[in-house]
């Protein structure tokens, strides 16, 4: 029995392996992503759940920006989330998240706050801008997304920042196609933020999730190498922050959690969950009766 290492039959002088070796199966994309970048390729069933978690992180989303007006306390949209969740069957992923663990089941991040915010006694007030994000897990897979809330008269600057991360938003959803490097992402977000005399913040990203909260691979909203291509099944966040002084974050010593910006300057947020198709992306946390 001729070994791969054996001279070719063809008489070329090449080991049979560099030549007539009978050609390997194709290895398929889903395995390739998986030993390569550690990204889960998602089959259509796992598509269908994920699906369904974010449907259900919308409604959820969709309810409690429709709650937040002036006089309320972020505690209290903290106490409508749990009572959404629980009606709806879902679970909050943030409770209970990480090290130290997250206290509440949403973030909401008021003005000066990047994102990680925690709810709590403070009412919010005419001309506040609030970033409310929730995360949830339906029958184990995951769905996240977040929105800006403007509470009564804002001021110019603080829309401005709110209209530039909502339009980064949009413009990275259209580099989302299947073969497209993940820079793309971040240099269509940073091109148009700088633009606009607007900062992105670069000490946090968007993820890959679906079986998890928080998957490979990372999705910087920066400019960035990443080189890895788009594919079909892959699932991922991207949520870019952007702030209008300097792009600094700061964590709160004593929560570890809270994320302001180093100047103090306002900031805005806006995230979805995107799945890569054959032809291009679909938005699987776009919401039904939420006006922008
Ligand atoms: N969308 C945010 C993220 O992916 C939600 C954070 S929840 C927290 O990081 F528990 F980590 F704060
Ligand atoms: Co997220």
């Amino acid at each position: 029995m001729i070994s791969r290492n054996d001279p070719c039959w063809c008489g070329s002088q090449q080991k049979w392996k560099k030549c007539h070796y009978p050609a390997l199966p194709p290895k398929s994309l889903a395995l390739t992503y998986l030993k390569k970048y550690g990204i889960i390729l998602k089959t259509e069933e796992q598509i269908q759940k994920i699906a369904k978690a974010c449907s259900v992180t919308v409604k959820i989303l969709n309810a409690i920006c429709n709650t937040a007006k002036a006089g309320v306390t972020t505690e209290e949209l903290d106490v409508l989330s749990r009572e959404l969740h629980q009606k709806e069957g879902a679970i909050p992923a943030p409770l209970g998240y990480g090290n130290p663990p997250f206290p509440k089941t949403i973030c909401t991040s008021l003005n000066e706050v990047i994102c990680h915010g925690i709810p709590d006694q403070r009412p919010l007030q005419d001309g506040d801008i609030l970033n409310i994000d929730v995360s949830c897990i339906v029958d184990g897979f995951y769905g996240d997304a977040s929105r800006m809330v403007m509470i009564g008269n804002v001021s110019k600057e603080k829309r401005h920042v709110v209209d530039v991360s909502y339009e980064c938003l949009q413009r990275a959803i259209q580099a989302c196609i299947p073969g497209a490097p993940i820079w793309h992402i971040g240099q269509a977000i940073e091109d148009y933020a700088t633009s606009q005399n607007c900062s992105v913040v670069n000490q946090f990203v968007g993820h890959g999730l679906g079986l998890e909260f928080h998957e490979p691979p990372e999705i910087p909203h920066h400019y960035n190498k990443s080189q890895i291509p788009l594919a079909p099944g892959m699932i991922f966040t991207i949520e870019p922050m952007i702030n209008l002084g300097v792009r600094d974050a700061v964590i709160d010593p004593k929560d570890h959690w809270t994320a302001r910006t180093k100047d103090g300057l306002p900031s805005a947020q806006w995230e979805h969950t995107i799945l890569i198709t054959e032809t291009g992306h679909q938005v699987l946390t776009l919401g039904t009766n939420y006006e922008y």
